[in-house]
């Protein structure tokens, strides 16, 4: 009997840590942190393969691209490959009326077409360290938060000393806490700021499905684009010039054309942006209760607005394509999120987990003096901040984003301070860069008599749901009412029509007036008036108190880390995301998003063709791609098993935003995948990861290349890459060579053929 059980826990072990797909894992620490379990879920390379300083390792192939996207070098002339919406401001970029790479893709045929890119970047991480000891040198727990923060920012500047000498003037250090200020690590990096664009599929596959079915498993999207890196003639990084050469990186990935199986081996290696794992239960019930509802009701009611317009009108279906994805992105992932934290109750676990940790400290005396204020206190102080916090997002949510002109007017500020405090020479240089970076795109997708419908649906929601009163007293004002609502729309009306923000010719002739008449023009706009109002009112009732309460739960978060380190000694904890380089491990795997629901966790060409909508701004496809299709014209890169041509597949790896562009490495450490998404059950993972419904979203490394081969017939790219053979290899070195010497004989007669 008892063995029996001790067998079931030994199976029990077992199977947890092959479903296992938590964590961001830090890559110096994998070897005595991850490596047994990795080794355990079927991964053939050692730790020090992954990450090392002295020898060439996988880290060396993984690029922080712009500082908003991963990349990774797959070839050794510096290609990179990294997803099309992370590019899409570069294909963009380059995209005109005649060449329209966003609509046709593109392919430089020749790398003497390789176009460049003024500001990209690709940063590599040279070496990485734990330098707890040094910034925390002095710091103790009696200290204030300000004389913690100086001691830190002191010692900050001594550790940078002590690790720039010698550095080359690209290289740089990093140093960010991690565990909410617990410890610090420090990444020494090399920047290359000569990043050029290779090729591009087009949207109708680099963004197929589009809003639709972002987010959203089954997928279909081919979500990716290739750049270049160029050095100069010593293979270091230099600015632009046209001698550059090709980057010749310390480590490339290999490309797998074997593909993968439910149950392969998945490592995804990069830069996530941010995740809050720890946070204590009353939080996370703030935001699936409070912020998240609010948040999306305002984006909500702001996207249906221009959807509206979107459908009756094709130019402007043009002009809000991409701000439409863009506020779409997070509304959708809003709403999966609280769904998810619902549907697994992660509350509920949070809580139990509240409570284990509670029985254990009142066993411990030492703990229990620490720890035990923690929990009764983030209550209270989340039951604070709530009306702070709410009044915030929606702040900023209907101010600073979703009312175009809001924001418009609301930059103008930065000219009326600019010549104020920096004089005229401080106010064109402000002028140069608010044109070009700003006004000259707003202007270009604009419609004022959209986004005035928008401030009038917007303004009602802000003054029935806003936590104060005084938040909308400027509105008020204008509407003339004071408790009850207002004729919004009339207000909108009014300030539209007397603003000459909403008018593009008005705007421009105002700035080619001299720097002191144009502040005034600003200064009297009705419109500017009104974004100056509801600025002080928002500062004068939430920005003090929101920042106290906060300052005070950040330094309780970063106690309480440290308690639940010290508490739950046997669980292994891996930092929060902050855009550092991380690695996370799991298993190719379906799930079942609801009851009765089973998804299979690969997608072929043949679910692309079923939703395909000829015309549609989604669902359209490309007449070559069809023609491929038809024909099964997929070279060697279909799946071996089915013969058909795999697009894109999921997996339990713990990924978020900044993942997007990651390599999925094999067992091998060979490229498989190109991650881009999550599935939308489980975007609630950055808050609580559960291996039940969480996956992420890859391009199949095939689809990449056959799209890149036989799509767009870009042949000098497959060239260059390294294409292996990774399972028929190990196949084959299994299979006992048969001796037969008839068909030795038959190869012989075909070879002499
Ligand atoms: N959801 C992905 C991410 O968070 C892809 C976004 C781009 N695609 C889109 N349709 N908006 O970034
Ligand atoms: N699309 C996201 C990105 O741009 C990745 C998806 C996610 O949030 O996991 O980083």
């Amino acid at each position: 009997m008892s063995l029996k059980l001790t067998k079931l826990v030994v199976f029990l072990l077992f199977t947890q840590a092959l479903t296992a797909g938590e964590g961001m894992w830090l890559p110096l620490l994998l070897e005595s942190l991850n490596e047994n379990e990795m080794k355990n879920m079927g991964l053939k390379l050692s730790a020090e393969d992954i990450y090392s300083v002295n020898q060439s390792s996988l880290k060396d192939a993984i690029v922080h691209f712009g500082g908003f996207c991963t990349a990774e070098v797959i070839s050794n002339k510096g290609l990179l490959l990294t997803n099309h919406h992370c590019g899409y401001g570069q294909i963009q970029s380059h995209t005109t009326l005649e060449n329209n790479y966003l609509r046709d893709g593109f392919w430089a045929m020749e790398q003497d077409q390789e176009l460049a890119n003024p500001g990209l970047f690709a940063r590599f991480i040279l070496r990485m360290e734990d330098v707890s000891d040094d910034m925390l040198a002095g710091v103790n727990d009696n200290m204030t938060s300000a004389e913690r923060q100086s001691t830190i920012d002191k010692n900050m500047d001594m550790v940078r000393a002590k690790h720039e000498q010698g550095l080359e003037a690209y290289d740089d250090i990093i140093i960010r806490p991690f565990y909410h200020g617990n410890e610090y690590y420090m990444f020494v990096t090399r920047t290359f700021n000569d990043v050029r664009l290779v090729g591009a599929p087009p949207e109708s596959i680099g963004k197929y499905g589009s809003d639709t079915d972002n987010w959203v498993w089954p997928r279909h999207t081919g979500d990716f684009a290739m750049f270049r890196i160029y050095a100069g003639p010593d293979n270091l990084p230099a600015d632009y010039s046209p001698d550059n050469k090709p980057y010749v990186p310390k480590h490339s990935l290999p490309i797998s054309v074997d593909g993968v199986e439910e149950g392969d081996f998945t490592l995804v290696f990069g830069f996530p942006g941010r995740t809050n794992e720890y946070l204590p239960s009353p939080a996370i019930e703030q935001i699936v209760d409070v912020l998240n509802p609010a948040k999306i009701k305002i984006r909500e009611t702001a996207l249906d607005i221009i959807d509206k317009y979107m459908r009756i009108d094709p130019a402007v279906k043009i002009q809000y394509a991409s701000k439409f994805a863009r506020v779409a992105n997070y509304w959708k992932k809003w709403i999966g999120e609280s769904q998810g934290i619902k549907s697994t109750d992660g509350i509920g676990k949070k809580i139990k987990m509240e409570e284990e940790f509670t029985n254990r400290i009142n066993k411990n005396y030492d703990q229990k003096a620490k720890y035990a204020k923690l929990l009764p206190e983030f209550k209270k102080l989340y039951e604070d901040i709530e009306p702070y916090a709410l009044s915030r997002d929606m702040y900023n949510e209907v101010v600073s984003r979703n009312v175009e002109i809001l924001r418009a007017a609301g930059l103008a500020n930065r000219l009326v301070t600019a010549l104020e405090n920096n004089g005229v020479e401080g106010y064109n240089n402000m002028k140069g860069r608010l044109t070009a970076g700003y006004y000259d795109s707003f202007y270009k997708n604009y419609r004022p008599e959209i986004d005035q419908e928008v401030f009038a649906a917007l303004m009602e929601l802000y003054k029935k749901n806003a936590p104060f009163k005084g938040l909308t007293s400027p509105l008020d004002k204008l509407a003339g009412t004071k408790d009850g609502m207002g004729d919004y729309a009339a207000v909108a009306k009014k300030l539209y029509g007397e603003t000459f923000f909403t008018k593009q010719a008005e705007f421009e002739k105002v700035m080619q007036m001299k720097p002191k008449e144009v502040v005034a023009k600003i200064k009297a706009d009705p419109l500017y008036m009104f974004t100056q109002d509801m600025n002080a009112a928002y500062n004068d009732i939430v920005e003090g108190k929101y920042n106290s309460y906060n300052d005070r739960i950040k330094e309780m978060q970063r106690t309480y880390m440290k308690a639940l380190m010290e508490v739950f000694p046997e669980k292994r904890m891996y930092p929060d995301a902050n855009s550092t380089m991380r690695v996370t491990y799991g298993k190719v795997n379906g799930y079942t998003p609801r009851d009765a629901v089973y998804y299979t966790p690969v997608t072929y060409l043949d679910g692309a063709m079923a939703k395909y909508k000829p015309g549609d701004y989604e669902f359209d496809m490309p007449k070559k791609l069809i023609e491929l299709y038809d024909k099964k014209d997929y070279g060697r890169y279909a799946d071996t098993k089915n013969g058909k041509m795999p697009i894109c597949f999921i997996g339990t790896n713990h990924t978020t935003g900044g993942n997007s562009g990651s390599p999925a490495i094999d067992a091998n450490g060979n490229l498989i995948g190109l991650n881009f998404d999550r599935a939308w059950e489980g975007t609630m993972s950055d808050y609580n990861y559960d291996p039940s419904i969480c996956r992420n979203i890859m391009v199949d490394a095939r689809y990449i290349l056959f799209i890149v081969d036989k799509f767009a017939g870009a042949k000098r790219l497959i060239y260059e890459m390294n294409l292996v053979n990774p399972k028929k290899m190990a196949e084959a070195a299994h299979t006992p060579p048969i001796i037969d010497k008839g068909s030795k004989k038959k190869k012989k007669k075909a070879k002499m053929k």
